[in-house]
């Protein structure tokens, strides 16, 4: 009997399937089809159904977000709820057989996904989705002045040695290197160890400061990773508006040319904002 030819088309049969599976579908995409959004801003918010229905895709997340929740709020001052979602129960559209209203962290699920969330590699996502260039953070604290505030959550060694922003509040490390005696072999350099007190240090500067949990928070690392995870940490601590600044400090390492894996893409050095080695005393990061 030739068995083992048989055997090999069915491993091939039943191995295709698996190897061809889609990657997952992101969360606001989901959303996006499951209220019937693509019904007129179609598949990806880019090609609408009718000239009415505005291109969604390329506008940024914030402004998405903030144009979505007025018009399902019904706001009759965004002067779009008319035209609108005659599918759902909202304003004038109300009516028998529709659609409920995607709920507000759904909306922000879906305007992350259009405004551009899908350009982040996925260890800078954030759960609330706020995010920010450095050069734009620079922008945005020097217009709120004390009503923003800017923390730098790099170890202790970095600020040190790499430098740190004029404005930043505050030094508070969402990791610590310790005394740099542990090696992390995936990453090949120094391990880094999860510190416990940053939350609890961040909520006594905003208390210093007289700010409260609505407060923007605009929060600094090397080139984002780490403060995309402090950011969520610190939303399920109850904060509202967490940015990530998305470059950090020192910036995306080039992929190619002649500076392959040097810092020297984007980030606040590069972009030449103002930085300095002269630290802050009391803006440091102290042991308790
Ligand atoms: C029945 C058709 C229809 C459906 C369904 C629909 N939209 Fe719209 N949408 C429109 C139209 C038309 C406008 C423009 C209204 C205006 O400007 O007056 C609009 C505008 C918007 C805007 C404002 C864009 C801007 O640039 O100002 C956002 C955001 C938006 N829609 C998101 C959504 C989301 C999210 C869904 C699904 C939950 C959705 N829409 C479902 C028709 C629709």
């Amino acid at each position: 009997m030739k068995l083992p030819r048989v055997t090999g088309l069915l491993t091939l049969l039943i191995s295709a399937p698996l190897a061809a599976e889609p990657p997952p579908v992101p969360p606001g995409k989901l959303l996006f089809e499951q209220h019937g959004c693509t019904n007129c801003h179609g598949p990806e918010g880019v090609h609408p159904s009718s000239k009415y229905a505005p291109v969604l895709r390329g506008k940024s997340a914030d402004y998405l977000f903030e144009n979505a929740v007025a018009i399902f709020a019904g706001d009759e001052k965004s002067g779009k709820t008319r035209f609108m979602h005659e599918q759902f129960c909202v304003g004038e559209a109300q009516e028998e057989g529709c659609y409920p209203p995607p709920d507000t962290p759904a909306l922000r699920a879906i305007a992350n996904w259009l405004g551009g969330d899908a350009a982040l590699p996925e260890k800078k996502r954030t759960e609330p989705g706020l995010y920010v260039t450095a050069v734009d953070a620079y922008k945005r604290l020097q217009e709120a002045g004390d009503k923003a505030i800017l923390i730098d959550i790099r170890t202790r060694a970095e600020v040190a040695f790499v430098g740190m922003p004029t404005i930043a509040a505050a030094n508070i490390p969402y990791m610590t290197a310790g005394s740099f005696d542990e090696w992390d072999d995936k990453k090949q350099t120094f391990k880094l160890r999860p510190n416990s007190e940053f939350t609890l240090r961040v909520n006594e500067l905003m208390s210093d400061k007289g700010l409260d949990k609505d407060t923007p928070i605009y929060l600094l690392c090397r080139s984002g990773s780490r403060s995309a995870k402090a950011a969520n940490l610190l939303t399920q601590a109850g904060y509202s508006q967490v940015y990530s600044v998305t470059d950090g400090f020192e910036g995306d390492t080039a992929k190619e040319g002649p500076h392959k894996g040097e810092r020297v893409v984007n980030g606040w050095k590069n972009a030449g904002l103002p930085w300095t080695y002269k630290l802050n005393k009391t803006a440091m990061y102290w042991d308790l």
